[in-house]
């Protein structure tokens, strides 16, 4: 399946989770298996090679960068919602388009000076994935860059991330 045609299986919901927002819907890309490695081949080859570990965001990021992972050899840091994991480096608190959040690094996972790439489904305000960032580049890690399946340009997630490398497969 063309790259385009994967993306149009992305759906536009009006008002969730809440009024006002018009919300992607990624389901019906994830559950297509042509569409599904399509975007898989897609985003893996926006990673450098030079890059040694994926770091993902809870929880669309999880199976997104699991299948990268498995495209280049490469393994993946689980980037967590507060309470899953039981040896933390540390917690970043951000705000979200809907609501604020925090993630969590597992404890020794990432070495100081290892190049990490980030993956995630959708970049909005950018909240999320500069916490991933932060909390990486606290662990003495380098984002190698930062790789999204969807950009929402309107909410400009890329300010949020300073001057790091993004690359998404559309822009919305
Ligand atoms: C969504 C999405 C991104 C983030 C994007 O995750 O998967 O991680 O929001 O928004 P931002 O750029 O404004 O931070 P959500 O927290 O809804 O969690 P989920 O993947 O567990 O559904
Ligand atoms: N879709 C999926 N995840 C999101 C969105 C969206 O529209 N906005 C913020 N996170």
């Amino acid at each position: 399946m063309q790259l385009d045609e994967a993306l149009g299986l992305i759906t536009e919901i009006p008002d969730f989770p809440e009024p006002g927002v018009l919300f992607r819907d990624l389901s019906p890309l994830f559950a297509h298996g042509d569409g599904f490695a399509a975007v898989t081949d897609a985003l893996a080859a926006t990673v450098e090679p030079d890059v040694e570990l994926l770091a993902a965001v809870e929880a669309r990021g999880f199976m997104l960068a699991a299948a990268v992972g498995y495209a280049r050899g490469l393994g993946v840091v689980l980037v967590r919602k507060p309470g899953k994991l039981p040896l933390v480096a540390g917690r970043v608190h951000y705000d979200l388009e809907y609501g604020t959040a925090a993630l969590e690094l597992p404890d020794k996972v990432v070495h100081a000076g290892a190049r990490v790439a980030v993956v995630d489904d959708v970049l909005a305000t950018g909240g999320t994935v500069n916490a991933a960032c932060r909390l990486l580049e606290d662990a003495g890690a380098t984002v190698a860059g930062v790789s999204v399946v969807l950009e929402l340009a309107a909410l400009d997630g890329r300010s949020a991330l300073g001057g790091r490398k993004v690359s998404s497969l559309q822009l919305a």
